[in-house]
C-alpha cells in the first residue's frame, strides 16, 4: 500500500470515483474501499437520476419539487446547485461510457427516456432501465482504474481519520491528514498520509434489521468523522422506502419506484387501493408519506405485507422497462406482469451525514465529505426520489475543483509526525462470539424503537440499549486486535447512538422523523437542523 498522496478518497461508489476523477488532474490520488470496488450503495440503485430534459418541465419545478419534499429544512442555494448543475453533469456521465435508455420517439431537445418517481411534478428521470446504478458504477469504475493519476486498494478498511489526536506533536487546529487503513487481506493497519482527504462511504441503512441497502452501508464514515470531532446533521432523518420485496428467500431487493411511475398502484390485501386517502398524489405520493400510510395498514391490518398491482399494464412493456425486476421476482414464483407483488418498508437512505458546506468541506480543515455520507443541505426532511446520485455528482465535482484549486496551499505531514497504529492486543474468540451478536441486537432495537413512528418511551429506550453496547463495545476494541467486523461493529453503534441522540433533540414531526409525542412541525422552534458534535455531551 502507497503511504502518501495529494487526495486520500474512503470509498468507490459513485461520490467517491467521480471526485476523484475530478481531483486526478490536480495530483495524485489513492482510492480505499472496503470489500471490492464496485460493492456499494450506487450498484444497487434502480429507479435512476433526476434531471430536467424535458422542454415542459422546468428548473423551477424540480427546485419547488425538492423543496416541498424536504418540509421547509433543505438549504435552497444547495438544491438550486444541485438541480441547475444537472444537465453538465450528465453529459460527463455519458462521457464516461455510462449508457442510458433510449426514448422510443427521440426528440431533437432530448434522446433519453424518462421516467417518473414519487413527489415528482414530471417525468425527469434517467435510468438505464432498471439497473441504473449498477451501469453507473461499472462505467465509472472503468474511468478510475485506467486513469494514471489514480490508484485504487479494495479489501482496505478505513479505520480512522488521522487528526491532532495522532500527531506526536498537537497543533492548535484540528485538522485532517489522511486515515489510518487496515488491508483486511494481510490484516496490517498503516497511516496514509494525504493533504486532503474526501469521506464518501455512503450510507447506513445496514444500521437497521431491514434495509434495501448491501452490508457495506454501516455509517463508517460519519462515526469516523464524529470521533474526529466534525460536526455532524440531521442523523434523525432516515428514509424508509415503501416497497422492498418481501419473501423468505429475499432480504433488501428493491422493487423500484419508477414501477408506480409506470402505473403500478399499492394495495392492500383485499385490493383496496388504500393511498387515495392519504395524499393526492396517491400510489406516487413523497416516501414518507406512503412508507407511513403502508406502516399504518399492516398495523391495522395484522397482514405482514401490502401489494404492487402492475398487472393491468402490458406484460411486454413491462418485461422490457423493469428487466431485472421482472427475472428476480420470476424466479421466486412471482409474474410481476400476472400477479400482485408484496412489499414492505425497509431503512433506504440517510438524508443527515457529515455537515459540509456547499464545496462539500466539513468543519475539520482538508475534510471533505460527498455523496450519502455528507449532509449538503439539500434533502432537508426527506429526499426526492433520484435526487442522491444527483447529489453525488454535482457535489463531488464541486468538493474536488475546490480541494484542486486548494491543494498546492496544503503540507503533507512529515512521516514521523504521526503515532503509527499499536495493533497489539488479543483476540479473545469466546467474548468476541458473544460480541458479535451485538450488531443484530442494535439492528432490531433500531427497526423496533426508531422506525417509521417513533415516541419518546421508544426513543428512550433505545438509547439505554444503545448505551449499553457502545460501552461493551468500546472496552472490547481497546483491548484487542482489530478486524473488519469488530470495525463494523463499532461504527454501527455509533451511528445508531446518532440517530437516537438526533430523534429525541427534535421535538417535532417533520419528513421522515415522526413522533407521536410531537405530531406537529413546529415551524417557529425546528425549522433548522440537527447538529451534533463530540464536544456536546448526551
Ligand atoms: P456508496 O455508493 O454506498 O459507496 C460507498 C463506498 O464506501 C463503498 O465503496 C463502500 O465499500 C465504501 N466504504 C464504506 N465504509 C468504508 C470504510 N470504512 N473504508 C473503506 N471504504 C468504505 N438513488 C438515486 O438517486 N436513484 C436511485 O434510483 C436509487 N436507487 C437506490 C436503490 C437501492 C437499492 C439503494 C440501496 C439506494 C438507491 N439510491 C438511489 C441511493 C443511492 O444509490 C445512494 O445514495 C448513492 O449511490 C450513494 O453513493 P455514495 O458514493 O455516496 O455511496
Ligand atoms: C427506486 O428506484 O425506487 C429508488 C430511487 C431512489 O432511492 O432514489
Amino acid at each position: 500500500m502507497k503511504l502518501e498522496c495529494d487526495f486520500l478518497v474512503i470509498g468507490s461508489g459513485i461520490a467517491g470515483l467521480s471526485f476523484a476523477l475530478h481531483a486526478a488532474a490536480h495530483g495524485s490520488v489513492i482510492i480505499i474501499t472496503k470489500k471490492s470496488g464496485n460493492e456499494c450503495n450506487t450498484r444497487y440503485a434502480q429507479g435512476g437520476i433526476a434531471c430536467v430534459l424535458d422542454p415542459r418541465d422546468s428548473f423551477r419545478n424540480h427546485i419547488t419539487d425538492t423543496l416541498s419534499t424536504g418540509h421547509g429544512i433543505c438549504n435552497a442555494e444547495a438544491v438550486e446547485l444541485l438541480v441547475r448543475n444537472a444537465p453538465d453533469r450528465l453529459r460527463e456521465l455519458l462521457e464516461w461510457g455510462v449508457h442510458f435508455t433510449q426514448a422510443r420517439k427521440s426528440t431533437a431537445a432530448f434522446s433519453l427516456d424518462l421516467g417518473k418517481e414519487g413527489g415528482h411534478s414530471a417525468h425527469r428521470i434517467v435510468h438505464a432501465a432498471d439497473t441504473t446504478g449498477e451501469e453507473i458504477e461499472s462505467a465509472v469504475l472503468a474511468q478510475a482504474r485506467s486513469h494514471p493519476n489514480i490508484s485504487i486498494y479494495e479489501h482496505h478498511h478505513a479505520v480512522e481519520l488521522i487528526t491532532n489526536h495522532h500527531l506526536r506533536r498537537r497543533r492548535k487546529k484540528n485538522k485532517c491528514y489522511g486515515a489510518y487503513v487496515l488491508d483486511t487481506q494481510h490484516r496490517y493497519i498503516g497511516a496514509i498520509r494525504a493533504k486532503i482527504t474526501c469521506v464518501a462511504t455512503g450510507g447506513a441503512g445496514k444500521v437497521y434489521q431491514h434495509s434495501t441497502n448491501p452490508d457495506v452501508a454501516r455509517g463508517d464514515g460519519i462515526a469516523m468523522a464524529y470521533r474526529a470531532g466534525a460536526q455532524i446533521a440531521n442523523m434523525e432523518f432516515i428514509q424508509f422506502h415503501p416497497t422492498m420485496l418481501c419473501h423468505e428467500q429475499s432480504n433488501s431487493f428493491l422493487i423500484s419506484e419508477a414501477i408506480r411511475g409506470f402505473g403500478a398502484v399499492i394495495k392492500d390485501a383485499c385490493g383496496r387501493a388504500f393511498m387515495d386517502e392519504y395524499d393526492p398524489m396517491k400510489s406516487l405520493a413523497p416516501r414518507d408519506i406512503v412508507a407511513r400510510a403502508i406502516d399504518r395498514e399492516i398495523k391495522r391490518s395484522g397482514q405482514n405485507c401490502v401489494y404492487l398491482d402492475i398487472r393491468h399494464a402490458d406484460a411486454t412493456q413491462t418485461r422490457k422497462r423493469f428487466p431485472a425486476i421482472y427475472k428476480r421476482c420470476k424466479r421466486l414464483g412471482i409474474d410481476i406482469t400476472r400477479d400482485l407483488i408484496p412489499v414492505v418498508p425497509a431503512a433506504h437512505y440517510l438524508c443527515g451525514g457529515i455537515k459540509v458546506d456547499s464545496c462539500c468541506k466539513s468543519s475539520i480543515e482538508n475534510l471533505y465529505a460527498c455523496g450519502e455520507a455528507a449532509c449538503t443541505g439539500v434533502h432537508g426532511a426527506n429526499r426526492l426520489a433520484s435526487n442522491s446520485l444527483l447529489e453525488a455528482v454535482v457535489f463531488s465535482h464541486r468538493a474536488a475543483h475546490d480541494a484542486g484549486a486548494r491543494i498546492h496551499g496544503v503540507d503533507q505531514l512529515p512521516i514521523d509526525a504521526v503515532h503509527a497504529w499499536d495493533d497489539s492486543g488479543t483476540i479473545d474468540i469466546e467474548e468476541w462470539i458473544l460480541l458479535s451478536h451485538n450488531i443484530y441486537e442494535i439492528q432490531a432495537t433500531m427497526w423496533d424503537y426508531v422506525g417509521i413512528v417513533r415516541s419518546d418511551v421508544r426513543l428512550q429506550r433505545a438509547r439505554r440499549r444503545i448505551s449499553m453496547l457502545e460501552g461493551e463495545i468500546e472496552s472490547y476494541y481497546k483491548r484487542t486486535r482489530i478486524t473488519p467486523e469488530l470495525l463494523d461493529l463499532r461504527n454501527v453503534v455509533t451511528t445508531a447512538k446518532l440517530i437516537v441522540n438526533s430523534a429525541l433533540r427534535r421535538h417535532e414531526s417533520r419528513g421522515l422523523h415522526y413522533t407521536t409525542d410531537y405530531p406537529e412541525q413546529d415551524e417557529r422552534r425546528w425549522k433548522r437542523d440537527t447538529i451534533i458534535s463530540k464536544k456536546l455531551r448526551y
